[in-house]
């Protein structure tokens, strides 16, 4: 269902040398003295030391990340074998650089169909570690490109992992599941990277109903007229703009016997032009992503639902397109929120806060145990942390803790930020309740405050600014492709998770 099908993981037992397969990949470490040694098991002492020597005449160091090809065959069924440097045993037993080391490996090769990785592996973690990783990193973004313009679907569709003992049942399940969150990432980046003219709001709406389709998962969408109805201020006042009309969509799972209740909410812009306060030409189709919060709270309740995890999941996703057309809102404007609060909008751009609002009140009226929000929202959260950190926002202590505990057991890079209440005032409006903007510095902070201003007391929040890490513009690394990342769902879904443990 994804552009690119996520490679299926296969489990054997056989040694490296007789795994057939179209590339196999051997772990290499460094040792004293400027040499390397092949640390992947199942390999006879000869075959050891003739790999090593091979891989140290075209200039392996073994150091993590480190990709190098040569020719198999000879006494492997392999033709082709690769070395990846693992580093030293400290960085081997970082989960995150084995991720990103047998990323890089994967994504050397494509355009290879079948892989086999014959890496040391500790545990069931490790196995994980390995699988996801190759799962995340063969994705390719191919959906429209015609079969002209070269290769579509070049990645490696199938990865044998080389195991030293038959599969077991335990090892099986395990690879099930980390397969539904891998497909669960790779389909958010998919809705990340579709053309904002082929994803408006009600498509989007509509991807939520087909990403769970055969789950049990109930989806409930709102057009325009039901949102009228309803009275939902903010996603009606930036839809405005455009020809294609705004939506909500709600999405539920809620197995029986579920533990806790937790709501997922997603910002869904799926093209932000600033609206009146129109942003600079420069980049802005890299506005196509500023619905990824969505599209991760999308990927999240699927692959919650197909885990079966014991948690009653809600995921809203205000969606609309910011476009400055004759009917747009206009800064200076005051729109009624749903629950009534009054906000003057004094820039059309800071439109992610009032979708987002409106669908934070309406999830918070059901009194989950925790909402948690993603949303490319702010550009100072890309200043204050880079492209590559999220920004963890709460109005409680020990959600926000949990939370980036979470992020961090699951491979996502993410920090603490505060929400100082002294900026509250910033957000001052003479005419209406609050603002819409506050001051610039502190942008992302600003912004987390106006949410906050919707969140009832005693409700537990928390706020992931994604704007960074949403969308890779540069080039890939390790597991992660150019353009959509999936960031948040492995902590969506690894927050479910905990929250099932009564961890949380
Ligand atoms: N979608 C943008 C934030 C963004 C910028 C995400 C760059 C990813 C990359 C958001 O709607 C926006 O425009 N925010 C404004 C807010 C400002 C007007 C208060 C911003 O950050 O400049
Ligand atoms: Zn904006
Ligand atoms: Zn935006």
């Amino acid at each position: 269902m994804t552009s690119t099908p996520t490679p299926k993981i296969t489990l054997v037992d056989t040694k490296p040398a007789a795994t057939v397969t179209d590339a196999l990949v051997v772990a290499i470490a460094p040792v004293r003295g400027r040499k390397i040694e092949v640390i992947s098991p199942g390999l006879s002492p000869a075959s050891r030391t003739r790999l090593a020597e091979a891989f140290t005449a075209v200039g392996a160091t073994g150091q993590s990340g480190e990709v190098l090809r040569l020719p198999g065959g000879g006494t492997f069924k392999a033709p082709t074998i690769v070395g990846l440097g693992l580093g030293s045993a400290a960085q081997q037993k970082d989960p995150e650089l084995v991720r990103r080391a047998v990323g890089n490996a994967i994504r050397t090769l494509s355009g290879i169909r079948r892989v086999a990785l014959a890496l040391p592996l500790a545990d069931l973690e490790g196995l994980l570690t390995v699988a996801i990783a190759g799962q995340l990193a063969a994705y390719e973004f191919v959906a429209f490109r015609s079969a002209t313009s070269g290769g579509k679907n070049a990645s490696t569709r199938s990865i044998t992992i080389v195991l030293e003992s038959p599969p077991t049942a335990e090892q099986k399940h395990a690879i099930k599941e980390i397969t539904a969150v891998a497909t669960a990432v790779n389909l958010t980046r998919d809705l990340v990277n579709t053309p904002p003219n082929a994803l408006p709001p009600a498509a989007l709406a509509e991807a939520a109903s087909s990403a769970v389709e055969g789950l049990p998962v109930t989806v409930t969408i709102w057009d325009e007229n039901d949102l009228l109805r309803d009275g939902l201020g903010g996603i009606l006042a930036v839809g405005q703009g455009s020809a294609n009309p705004p939506r909500l969509a709600r999405m539920e799972y809620a197995p029986e016997g579920a533990v806790a209740h937790l709501a997922l909410v997603g910002k869904g812009i799926t093209f932000d032009t600033g609206g009146i306060s129109i942003k600079p030409a420069a980049n802005m189709d890299e506005m196509k992503a500023d619905m990824a919060g969505a599209a991760a709270v999308i990927g999240a309740v699927r692959a919650i639902a197909a885990l079966a995890i014991p948690v009653r999941v809600t995921g809203w996703i205000p969606t609309a397109e910011n476009m400055p057309g004759g009917g747009a809102q206009r800064p200076g404007d005051v729109i009624t929120m749903y629950g009534g609060t009054t906000v003057e909008v004094l820039n059309t751009d800071a439109e992610g806060r009032l979708v987002l609002a409106d669908a934070l009140v309406m999830a918070a009226a059901e009194k989950p145990d925790l909402i948690i929000d993603a949303a490319t929202l702010t550009g100072a959260q890309r200043v204050a942390l880079g492209s590559r950190t999220a920004a963890v926002m709460a109005n409680d202590d020990a959600a926000r803790e949990a939370v980036c505990a979470a992020a961090g057991r699951a491979g996502e890079d993410v920090w603490p930020m505060p929400l100082p209440a002294d900026l509250r005032s910033t957000l001052d409006s003479s005419t209406a309740d609050i603002a819409n903007l506050g001051d610039r510095l502190g942008g992302m902070l600003s912004a987390g405050i106006f949410l906050k201003e919707f969140v009832p007391t005693g409700q537990a929040w928390v706020h992931m600014d994604i704007a960074g890490p949403a969308f890779n513009e540069k080039g890939p690394y390790g597991y992660t492709p150019k353009g959509g990342t999936g960031a948040a769902v492995r902590t969506f879904v690894q927050v479910a998770g905990q929250m099932a443990l009564g961890a949380s």
